[in-house]
């Protein structure tokens, strides 16, 4: 594998992030983070849709500037990322300037050829979607389904594309590309909205949407958002309708989107269709992640439920963002939706990542010290029982990746750990110590370190900043990739002393977290 470029959503800045957001953005950092353990280059790109009617709204009714607010928000957006570890190479916002100009070229360029053209026309538009809904999609009570609102009656002369040119070559790509829609029981969703797909509309008249970038050779109109946030894909990369750069070429397709399953007929309709349009070559994956509840309900405003993911980190009194992370991204298997749960939080990652992991490494140095005054000594090498679960566990957790199941995946591992805690168990250094077997009792622990070396290495991607630690006390190279791990890890000689001994993991204090407020 040469490269590897990854995207997220882009999201909309008329508010703060929330959990959900920053699902998709654990999700896709986990992802990118693995690859690096397996090609040297990965492009993570994550950003903010900052046009439309919603922001120019938002804005508004604040008393500021669209620009004003997005700025405000945008900045949000990064803070929560950097606060989380999201390590991703750039952050686009469609109001760069380079994104602007692009746009409008894309644009002009269909237009020109024909894929784009003007017609008048009476639609529902949903400002929740930002898109004209289908009569047939609304609710009884003619409400957009997804955001429960009524949509407003518009009539407009638009930009019209042609999406239905698109419609039956996109049904056969999808049909011949089973690994194109992840994971594949969407894939008949998308076939079934293909079946009555119309063309649709690309532009918003001036006098309704200010706010988004102008068609270039119709002050008239803006061109409608999805067109706009779409591109972003591309735009971020350099491309250009006529000299696309070096950047694009190197990394274009994209390995993978990562969306949400509510947007993703954007993503695996629209999308395809424009870049077909376009002349380029469609994305690999397109990975459509389940949603986030609170408490088994749904995320609202009105329900007043909305949780910002700082306000996690801060009310469990959290150093770093690994166990939010992981709790995270193993709360639904791919796909499916997840829930978030104070109590869940507090007992999973204090079993998982405290007691069982952060525990292990901690009881087993503290032994090795105890027992030999941290060294191993090269008679502690030898046969380990743990090696060949412990490397089918390497070539199992990379398949999930390959197939986007990361909630798959921390399972693989924790096994791996439930594992290593049983051999511990089983063949109880303390006991042969005492019964002066002090070979064998090295044998066990050293084992134990080198298998520790590579659950290291596989629950990076989920936790950076414990791993970072565990590498520390293991002497162990966090950079290695893994088709070069073995089951010989831990190097002969002085390992660690008692002073350097640290847990990892500190159980989170529930006391502390039952006081808490969220915001
Ligand atoms: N701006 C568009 C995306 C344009 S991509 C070219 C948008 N923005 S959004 O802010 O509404 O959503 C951004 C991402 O967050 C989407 O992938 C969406 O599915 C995801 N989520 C929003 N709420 C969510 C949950 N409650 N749970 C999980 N993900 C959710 O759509």
């Amino acid at each position: 594998m040469e490269k590897f470029y990854i995207t997220t959503a882009i999201d909309y800045v008329n508010g703060a992030p929330h959990i959900g957001h920053a699902y998709e953005k654990i999700l896709t950092d986990i992802i990118a983070r693995h690859y690096t353990q397996r090609c040297d280059d990965v492009y993570f790109l994550t950003g903010t849709d900052e046009h439309g009617i919603k922001i120019q709204k938002t804005a508004a009714a604040q008393g500021i500037t669209p620009k004003e607010l997005c700025d405000m928000n945008a900045q949000k957006f990064k803070d929560a990322w950097k606060a989380l570890d999201i390590d991703y190479k750039k952050f686009i916002r469609t109001t760069d300037e380079d994104h602007e100009k692009i746009v409008q070229k894309i644009f002009d360029k269909l237009l020109k050829q024909g894929d784009i053209y003007k017609h008048s026309y009476e639609g529902l538009y949903c400002q929740g979607c930002e898109c004209f809904l289908n009569p047939k999609d609304l609710t009884e009570d003619g409400l957009c389904p997804d955001h429960l609102k009524k949509p407003e009656v518009v009539k407009e002369e638009n930009y019209f594309f042609k999406l239905t040119k698109y419609k039956d070559i996109l049904i056969k790509y999808i049909k011949e590309h089973p690994d194109f829609i992840v994971p594949q029981f969407r894939a008949n969703e998308v076939l079934n909205q293909l079946e009555d797909i119309q063309d649709i509309s690309v532009s918003r008249a001036k006098s309704n949407v200010q706010w988004g970038i102008d068609v270039l050779s119709d002050s008239e109109q803006s061109i409608y958002v999805w067109i706009d946030a779409l591109s972003n894909y591309i735009t971020a990369l350099g491309f250009d309708t006529e000299n696309p750069s070096d950047t694009f070429k190197k990394y274009w397709p994209a390995d993978v989107h990562v969306i949400g399953k509510d947007i993703l007929k954007f993503h695996s309709i629209y999308w395809p269709a424009f870049l077909m349009a376009l002349d380029l070559p469609l994305p690999k994956h397109i990975f459509a992640h389940g949603w986030i509840t609170i408490d088994e309900s749904k995320m609202s405003k009105s329900l007043g439920n909305v949780i910002s993911p700082t306000s996690v980190l801060e009310s469990f009194n959290l150093e770093h963002p690994d166990a939010f992370r992981y709790y995270m991204a193993s709360s639904a298997p791919c796909g499916r939706d997840g829930n978030y749960s104070d109590d869940d939080f507090k007992e999973k990652v204090n079993a998982h990542l405290a007691n069982s992991m952060g525990n292990l490494l901690n009881r087993t140095l503290s032994m090795l010290v105890k027992y030999f005054d941290g060294e191993v000594k090269p008679e502690f090498k030898g046969e380990n029982p743990l090696a060949k679960k412990a490397l089918g566990t390497v070539q199992i957790v990379k398949n999930h990746f390959d197939n986007f199941e990361i909630a798959e995946a921390s399972l693989e591992i924790i096994s791996l750990v439930d594992a290593a805690n049983k051999y511990v168990q089983d063949n109880a250094p303390w006991t042969l110590a005492k019964e002066e077997k002090m070979i064998e009792c090295g044998q066990v622990l050293t084992n134990v370190l080198d298998i520790m070396c590579i659950i290291c290495a596989l629950i990076y991607p989920y936790c950076p900043n414990i791993t970072a630690d565990m590498a520390r006390q293991l002497s162990f190279n966090l950079k290695t990739k893994l088709d070069d791990l073995t089951a010989d890890n831990i190097k002969t000689g002085k390992l660690i002393s008692k002073e350097d001994i640290k847990p990892v993991f500190l159980r989170v204090d529930s006391e502390l977290a039952d006081k808490s407020q969220k915001k």
